[in-house]
This record gives structure tokens, C-alpha cells and sequence, in this order.
């Protein structure tokens, strides 16, 4: 069956390939980004894309994953002049986050001397809420839509799966993260404080009783990511046999995942699969 998938933050390594495996295999999609040019070269450069196949299947959305009428835009497949309930992607895939910047050296207190002095090196993003904030707007977005439909039930019916990128090693209890890799993850307090605002904002939701996520929500934790965004040859091996695959409740514990590998894992079992099997689960992705 032909079906539309929304993706956010497509031109990270991981959320491209993903969509790149879509469109490989002749779904549609809806894609929002800052910048079209740099999401179709990126598209282009994928083993077996060509202009034509993005002209058919591919619609770009243009701004920020924080505005909510340009997410709106991103998850609703058309509506209709007659009052009718409008219609929607089937699954939402993100992969919003920020490059992460090395920092060495803080801004001295006394703004009258125009030095930097050293701190405990760790990593930051340019907007260290991005994915908190990303995600206030997809929440909203999918309220903003509920109230297009007759009534609650009839969005229900309809809901689409939300798959979300965060991390290992911000789920208290879980033990994803190799004794070795600890001290580079506590240098990585601010992407991951983001993460899990994300998912505090994602477990309130589940809890309420209309949940918007009724549709169903995949985490995904990749390990530290490696590599970017293109996908195997076809015909290739893709190196899929070295992922291992855990959960909170059985973790699998790693060092790296490839970034095209876990866009392979996400495309193979939401996009392709249906994702039942993973809904309601954090899923550990490593090599
Ligand atoms: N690095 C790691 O080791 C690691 C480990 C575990 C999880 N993660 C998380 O895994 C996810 C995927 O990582 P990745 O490396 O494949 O991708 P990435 O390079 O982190 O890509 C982030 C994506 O978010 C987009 N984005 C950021 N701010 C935006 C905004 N305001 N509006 C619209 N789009 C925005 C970027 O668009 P632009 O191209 O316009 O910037 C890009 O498409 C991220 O959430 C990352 O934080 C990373």
C-alpha cells in the first residue's frame, strides 16, 4: 500500500537515509527543512534517487520545526472543501537535534576583562532546546489538526505512529552505555537534558486520556552515531546483520551505530514493518 510519511529534521544522516529507503521503495513523503537545496542535493546523492523520483514522491515544506503551521503543513496530506476530516501521513519519523560543538573555555564573570578561561570540556548544541521545543510544536501541531476532525475518535482512527530520535544514556535505571563511553557522556549534559525534556513532554502526553499519540510512539536510542547519511548500493550489503536491537527492558549495550544503519532499522521495521512490535518501547540501536 502507497503511504505518506512525515519527516522532520531530514537532513541529519539518520533521518535521510530513512527517507531515502522510502522513497527507494515508491511511498510518498513529506519533508520539512531550512533548507530544500541542501535536503535534494543530500537526496541526490543517495544510491538510486533520481529528480524524477523526488518530483513524483516527494513534497518539500520549507521552515522551522518550531513553527506549527509549517509542521501542520508537513502532516496533512490534503483536506477537502467540504467539512470532511482532512487526510493524514500514516507514521511521523524525527530526527531533530543540533551538532554538537566541542567547548573548551567559558566567558570570564567580569565582563570588564575580555577573556575566555578554561572549563570542564563538554558539548554543546546552538539551540540547546531545540528538541524540547521541536517537539512543543509537534504536540501543538497534532492538537491544532484533532480539532479539524468531526471528533476526537475520527482522528484516533487516523492517527499517525510518531518514531522519535534520542539517545542512550539519559534513561535513569537503563544501563545502555559501556562503562568506557561514560565520562564522553557526561561532557554530553546539554544534548541529552534536551532529550529528555523531549520525553518528559512525550510521556505527559501519553498519559493524557485523548492522547494525541494515540497512534503510537517508537523511541529510538541510537548509540554515539558514526558515519552519514548514505544508504548501501542496492544489491549491496548494508551491514544491517551488525546491528543489535534492545529495549529499556533488555538493553543492548554498545559504543557506536552508523547513522545510515539506524535509518535502514527505522525504514525496515516503523516504515515498512508497520512498527506494532517497537510501539511504546525505547529501542536501543547499536553495532
Ligand atoms: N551525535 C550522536 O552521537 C547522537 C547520539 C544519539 C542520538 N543523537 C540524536 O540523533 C538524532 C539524529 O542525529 P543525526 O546526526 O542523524 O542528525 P543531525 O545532524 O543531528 O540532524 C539534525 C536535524 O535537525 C534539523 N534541525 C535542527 N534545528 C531545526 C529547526 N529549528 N527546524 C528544522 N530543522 C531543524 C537539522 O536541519 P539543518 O540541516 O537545517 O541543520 C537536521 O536535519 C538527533 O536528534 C541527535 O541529537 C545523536
Amino acid at each position: 500500500m502507497t503511504q505518506t510519511i512525515a519527516f522532520l529534521g531530514a537532513t541529519g544522516g539518520c533521518t535521510n537515509a530513512c527517507l531515502a529507503y522510502t522513497l527507494q521503495n515508491g511511498h510518498n513523503a513529506i519533508a520539512l527543512a531550512r533548507n530544500p537545496e541542501k535536503l535534494t542535493t543530500q537526496l541526490l546523492s543517495q544510491p538510486g534517487l533520481t529528480q524524477s523520483i523526488l518530483d513524483k514522491h516527494l513534497r518539500i515544506i520549507q521552515g522551522d520545526a518550531r513553527d506549527i503551521e509549517t509542521v501542520m503543513k508537513t502532516l496533512i496530506v490534503s483536506t477537502t472543501e467540504h467539512g470532511t476530516d482532512p487526510t493524514l501521513v500514516t507514521h511521523i519519523i524525527s530526527g531533530i537535534g543540533g551538532t554538537g560543538q566541542l567547548v573548551l573555555s567559558k566567558p570570564s564573570p567580569c565582563a570588564q576583562i575580555p577573556i575566555r578561561l578554561p572549563t570542564i570540556p563538554h558539548i554543546t548544541i546552538p539551540n540547546p532546546h531545540i528538541t524540547e521545543e521541536s517537539t512543543a510544536a509537534l504536540l501543538a501541531a497534532l492538537r491544532r489538526i484533532a480539532e479539524q476532525f468531526t471528533c476526537f475518535d475520527a482522528y484516533a482512527a487516523v492517527a499517525p505512529r510518531v518514531t522519535i530520535i534520542s539517545s542512550t544514556g539519559i534513561k535513569k535505571g537503563v544501563k545502555d552505555v559501556p562503562m568506557l563511553s561514560k565520562p564522553l557522556y557526561a561532557a554530553l549534559d546539554v544534548p541529552h537534558k534536551d532529550k529528555m525534556e523531549m520525553e518528559r513532554l512525550l510521556a505527559a502526553e501519553q498519559e493524557r486520556e485523548e492522547s494525541l499519540l494515540c497512534g503510537g510512539l517508537v523511541i529510538v536510542r541510537p548509540s554515539l552515531l558514526g558515519g552519514d547519511h548514505k544508504i548501501a548500493e542496492p544489491g549491496m550489503d548494508s551491514g544491517l546483520g551488525r546491528l543489535r536491537v534492545g529495549t529499556d527492558r533488555e538493553p543492548e549495550v554498545g559504543y557506536t551505530v552508523g547513522r545510515a544503519l539506524v535509518g535502514e532499522w527505522i525504514y525496515k521495521e516503523v516504515v515498512k514493518g508497520g512498527g506494532d512490535r517497537w510501539v511504546g518501547e525505547g529501542v536501543i540501536l547499536t553495532e
